[in-house]
């Protein structure tokens, strides 16, 4: 049930990827806090199926599709969300993809695609983001890395891998710029392991062909958890780097 005591009751936070998994609980998380939330994503039923469980908390949410590795749909993205709703207080750079799991054989316009929805998109929104919280005492943008972008672990994809390093490295030069600027905006990056979502079903990972994961990963909550709880430290408190994995993660 929606909160009416978080200071961020009532406050609009843009979620990208919000269809599934990650996104998803995110969207879910921020709606029990009594935020309106935006969801962004391709696909219109599943993020429709997102915005069910976000009035399941008795908050608004507002469904906006497009394809988020094309610049002008991320654009798209902030100004009607800006037409709808205002100016959001809460970015949660959640979208991302795979792209393929060789540096040579993989066709290009794989490698090419998840760069620009990995790197391109977050740093995009992130730019389009500050000037949305312009004059905001309380404002955040929270961004989707993984426990890949910090350490290398066996058979993960160099690209993927590449792209979440590129999102801490976007994530520190931000908050880098936004405290010479004395700007009171939050800037976290939350670096999950092991996560059971569809990327792991659909997508052609670890679980295709109905196979269980090797050990017992976190669920999509564990990490919304972690967004809800970075967004409610007081002001003065920032978090900066979140690395968290199931217990059960042997690497
Ligand atoms: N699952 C894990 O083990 C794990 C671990 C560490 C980090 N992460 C990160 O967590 C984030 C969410 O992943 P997830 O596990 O929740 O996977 P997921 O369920 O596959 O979610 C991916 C989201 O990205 C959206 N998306 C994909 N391509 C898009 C595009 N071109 N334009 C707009 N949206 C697009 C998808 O929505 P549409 O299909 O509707 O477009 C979906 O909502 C990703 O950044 C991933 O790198 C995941």
């Amino acid at each position: 049930m929606k909160s009416k005591t978080s200071r961020w009751a009532g406050k609009v936070a843009l979620v990208t990827g919000a269809s599934s998994g990650i996104g998803a609980a995110t969207a879910v998380a921020l709606g029990a806090l009594g935020m309106r939330v935006v969801l962004a994503g391709r696909h219109r039923a599943r993020l429709t199926a997102t915005a069910r469980r976000v009035h399941a908390t008795g908050a608004d949410a507002l469904v906006l599709t497009g394809d988020l590795a094309r610049a002008d749909a991320c654009r798209r993205l902030f100004q009607t969300t800006k037409r709808r709703w205002g100016a959001i207080d809460v970015l949660v750079n959640c979208a991302g993809i795979r792209g393929g799991n060789s540096l040579l054989a993989t066709p290009w316009h794989e490698l090419d695609t998840a760069l620009r929805l990995n790197v391109a998109a977050p740093l995009l929104a992130m730019r389009e983001a500050v000037a949305h919280m312009r004059g905001k005492r309380d404002a955040a943008i929270l961004t989707l890395g993984s426990m890949v972008g910090h350490r290398v672990l066996p058979g993960v994809p160099a690209l993927y891998a590449a792209t979440k390093h590129a999102l801490r490295i976007l994530s520190d030069g931000l908050r880098t710029e936004l405290a010479a600027r004395r700007s009171p905006i939050k800037v976290a990056l939350i670096s999950p392991g092991l996560t059971d979502t569809p990327w792991h079903t659909n997508r052609g990972g670890i679980r295709r062909g109905g196979k269980p994961f090797p050990y017992a990963p976190l669920r999509p909550e564990d990490v919304a958890r972690v967004a809800v709880q970075i967004l409610e430290t007081p002001r003065h408190v920032q978090i900066r780097d979140v690395l968290l994995n199931s217990s059960a993660q042997p690497h």
